[in-house]
């Protein structure tokens, strides 16, 4: 069995998935870095089983899934779902129409527009670039000076990706989200997020402690999963009054904070995972 691993820099992630690959006898471990490669259109023919993404960059992933798919190769996530991942616009999308609870969100495409819709939704609102992670640019709002500020400067100042406005309702969290991992049809563990700031990332200094995967975060973790076309998935998850609603969904998921605090091997389960997608014909 030979898995392409699409890669930039190792980071830890990778590192704990090369090991759990190596672990297995018969896995062959193609590493193509995509600082590295180079394709040739109508031409490529990669001799791997499936190919594994964990690009840095949202785009290289995008354009290399594509470029692997192209060439007849079955990749993990697939471009369709790393595609609907990476846009929290079409995320949203995808949700509402598998009928997943999620928060309010409104979308403009003018600074006018954009303001009239944050006040009909009422004050604080989350402002979020449609692509972008790690807690990247989210501006909470709070009345509607703060509205027309964030809105003028983004419109004066902020790049092609700022010319959509993506508008959620602010939910309320008591200081911590959910994390959940899914993989294939299981939903292997789950953190809480715990922070003193409202961006809970632990890129951003959040504490990980584990969360209980309970039938309703279960639940709602395959549907959000299922929803934007499955794979391998990490799901951001508010705990509401109305019961456990989906912020968005990752596709290249980090888990190195999470190992340790779930008990769960992720990467092997990850591994497990890949390799009964690579024997599928
Ligand atoms: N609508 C919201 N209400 C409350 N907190 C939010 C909201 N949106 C984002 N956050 C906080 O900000 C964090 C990052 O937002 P998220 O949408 O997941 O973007 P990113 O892709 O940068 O992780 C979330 O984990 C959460 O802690
Ligand atoms: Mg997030």
């Amino acid at each position: 069995m030979k898995i392409g691993l699409l890669h930039s820099l190792l980071r830890k992630d990778e590192k704990l998935l090369i090991d759990e690959f190596n672990a297995i006898k018969g896995v062959e471990l193609v590493m193509i870095d995509d600082r590295e490669i180079t394709f040739t259109l109508g031409k490529d023919k990669f001799d791997i089983d499936v190919l594994v993404e964990r690009c840095i960059n949202h785009s290289r992933a995008l354009h290399g899934l594509r470029l692997f798919e192209a060439a007849g190769v079955k990749c993990v996530n697939s471009y369709s779902v790393a595609t609907i991942c990476g846009d929290k616009l079409l995320t949203s999308i995808a949700l509402a129409e598998h009928n997943v609870p999620q928060p309010e969100v409104r979308v403009a495409f003018t600074e006018e527009s954009a303001l009239k819709a944050i006040e009909e939704m009422g004050y604080p609102v989350v402002l979020k670039p449609a692509v972008g992670s790690w807690g990247r640019l989210l501006s909470k709002i709070n009345d509607r000076d703060a509205a027309e500020a964030i809105l003028e400067h983004k419109t004066i100042l902020g790049s092609y990706h700022h010319s959509i406005f993506y508008i959620q309702k602010y939910v309320e969290k008591k200081g911590r989200d959910i994390r959940s991992f899914v993989v294939g049809d299981e939903c292997i563990a789950a953190i809480y997020r715990n922070s003193p700031h409202w961006i809970t990332n632990t890129a951003r200094g959040g504490i990980a402690t584990n969360c209980p995967v309970t039938d309703e975060l279960r639940d709602i973790s395959l549907r959000a999963a299922k929803a934007v076309g499955g794979g391998i998935v990490a799901i951001d998850i508010f705990e509401t009054e109305n019961g456990l609603m989906v912020n968005e969904v990752n596709y290249t998921m980090e888990y190195k904070n999470s190992i340790h605090t779930t008990g769960v091997n992720i990467p092997k389960k990850m591994v497990e995972y890949i390799l009964r997608v690579a024997e599928e014909k």
